[in-house]
């Protein structure tokens, strides 16, 4: 694990391999040690840089909302620091908001796209009410109650019954997340803007992985963004939820190396 300053903040991140380089953003209330099989599968054949979003992990807590643009400037700024002009650029679920933030504010960096059970469209207001009453809640009860509440929506069902160490894995990284940094990024993705008018700029080759089981951002929001992204590859996981990578490994990383095989040098 290294760390750097970046902009007004101390940014820690995972580095491996060498090649081309890809960045690979975690999830919300999760740290960068949610790619770790992803890193093992690449380190042979790509540089891969998994950063601690702000207010995530090692990195910074700010308390003010943490937007999806401040997360991917922090982004651009780390690979600016790592000498990185372009990467493959990826991320699930609010990683992959920060990833299409990133692709609007620096189209020319971004050498490929992947987005993993993430979508295109901003909150409903009723979704943007449920984000402040767990701002609220990680703020006064903490990130165990937190836990309590995401976990059931998280993995498949069989995941659930039938893996036990992975749910655990998951369940010990959201009390790492300090609860004013995720109250912050919670208020961030709030009032964070609906991309679906970007998809058709997007040029960059791009790949959508979803878990076919994925209850939070279902099958439907990635369809939506193949329909949007011109020459997307779509891969539905099964038996996978929310957090596909962590919960079929194999199938996501052969999707993810597959894909990456694929892009010309
Ligand atoms: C995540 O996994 O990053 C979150 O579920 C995203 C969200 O709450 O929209």
């Amino acid at each position: 694990m290294s760390i750097l300053r970046v902009r007004e903040i101390e940014m820690g991140y995972t580095e491996t391999g060498r090649g081309t380089a890809v960045a690979l953003l975690h999830g919300f209330p999760f740290n960068r040690s949610m790619w770790s099989e992803q890193l093992e599968a690449l380190k042979g054949s790509h540089r891969v840089i998994a950063p601690d979003l702000r207010g995530h992990g090692e990195t910074t807590v700010t308390d003010d909302a943490a937007t999806m643009e401040e997360m991917a400037r922090d982004v651009a700024a780390l690979l600016d620091e790592l000498k990185i002009e372009r990467a493959a650029v990826g991320g699930l679920s609010m990683g992959g908001y920060v990833a299409l933030a990133f692709c609007r504010l620096f189209p020319h960096r971004v050498r490929a796209l992947i987005l993993a059970d993430t979508r295109a469209g901003a909150d409903t207001e009723e979704a943007r009410r449920g984000r402040e009453e767990l701002a609220q809640r990680a703020l006064s009860e903490g990130m165990e109650a937190i836990a309590d509440q995401m976990l059931p929506k998280l993995f498949a069902p069989a995941t659930l019954v039938d893996k036990p160490l992975v749910v655990e894995r998951v369940r010990r990284m959201i009390p790492d997340t300090n609860p004013v940094g995720a109250a912050a990024a919670l208020r961030g993705m709030a009032v964070r803007r609906d991309q679906k008018s970007l998809l058709p700029e997007i040029s960059s080759p791009t790949l959508i992985v979803v878990g076919d089981e994925d209850a939070l951002t279902p099958p439907s929001e990635a369809e939506a963004l193949h329909r949007g992204i011109r020459g997307s590859r779509l891969v539905s996981i099964n038996g996978a939820g929310h957090v596909s990578n962590i919960e079929r490994p194999t199938e996501f990383n052969s999707a993810l190396t597959d894909f990456l095989g694929s892009l010309e040098p």
